[in-house]
């Protein structure tokens, strides 16, 4: 690659120097700098309460701060161009009650087709090969009241796939998924294109699908840098309230009865 093709590598999100408080005393992330390239998938790793879903909230603009920029391709987050900056960006939240809203799986998989002016019959198809793709066309016509915790998860996940949008935020997308739909999750994840960050205590899945992780502890970026190394070094993820991911530790385990 050219020196010049490499300063025009694409920035799909930029955060220059953010600090946030939910009441104005505390602060609950202070001083975030961070740079995502376009088509990278970024984990995003810290113990309960570090402020993991507050950045996810202050990138999507569902919060906003008072110091430092949000930019995500090229536009900066504020409440002027919410409408824009989201058409860019799909959002799972942690709280799967949160995200839907209308009365059956179909219908709320088909809701932000419908608002971006989709006609009818294209976001029907659009959104049954996106149930497909997820392996729950069998819920279509389920009342969304009446769906489990993981169901509830990935019609969440099939309401942000159906727009293809170039980023897609998780935050704690394997939550009550069961072993085979988290692998099929897995699947979808990598096979998507577009710029991916997931927030997630499921250490394994960062380690199998994100290239490069981000540890916040005590307000900030403790740890940035490439997920194998990261996610090995038992030191820096006991000194910061984490653990090895399971696989590894049950991987040490063995060596030792054996
Ligand atoms: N709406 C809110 N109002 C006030 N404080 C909040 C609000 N939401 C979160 N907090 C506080 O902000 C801090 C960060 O919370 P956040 O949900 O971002 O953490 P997290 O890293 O996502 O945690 P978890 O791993 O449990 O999901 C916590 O101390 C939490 O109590
Ligand atoms: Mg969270």
């Amino acid at each position: 690659m050219k020196a010049e093709e490499c300063v025009m590598e694409s920035s799909m999100l930029k955060i220059i120097d953010l600090s946030f408080s939910y009441d104005g005393k505390r602060e609950v992330l202070s001083g975030i700098n961070l740079d995502i390239k376009a088509g990278e998938c970024i984990g995003l790793i810290g113990a309960n309460g570090v402020g993991k879903s507050t950045l996810l909230k202050l990138i999507v603009g569902l919060e906003f701060a008072k110091k430092g920029k949000i930019i995500v391709n090229n536009m900066e987050v504020n409440s002027k161009n919410l409408r824009e900056v989201r058409k860019n960006i799909g959002y799972v939240f942690q709280d799967s009650d949160a995200q839907l809203f209308m009365p059956t799986v179909h219908e709320d998989v088909k809701f932000a087709l419908l608002n971006y002016g989709y006609g009818k019959d294209e976001a029907d198809q659009i959104a049954y090969e996106t149930l497909k793709k997820i392996g729950i066309e069998n819920l279509k016509d389920q009342s969304i009241y009446h769906l489990s915790g993981g169901q509830k998860k990935l019609v969440s996940i099939a309401t942000v796939l159906v727009l293809n949008p170039d980023m897609i935020i998780f935050d704690e997308p394997t939550v009550c998924l069961d072993p085979k739909n988290r692998r099929k999750f897995m699947e979808v994840l990598r096979s998507l294109g577009g710029t991916k960050i997931v927030a997630s205590h499921d250490l394994d899945l960062i380690y199998d699908t994100c290239d490069r992780s981000v540890l916040i502890a005590d307000q900030r970026i403790v740890k940035e840098g490439i997920t194998q190394k990261i996610l090995t070094d038992r030191e820096l993820l006991e000194n910061n309230g984490l653990e090895l991911p399971l696989s590894m530790i049950s991987r040490n385990k063995m060596s030792v009865i054996m």
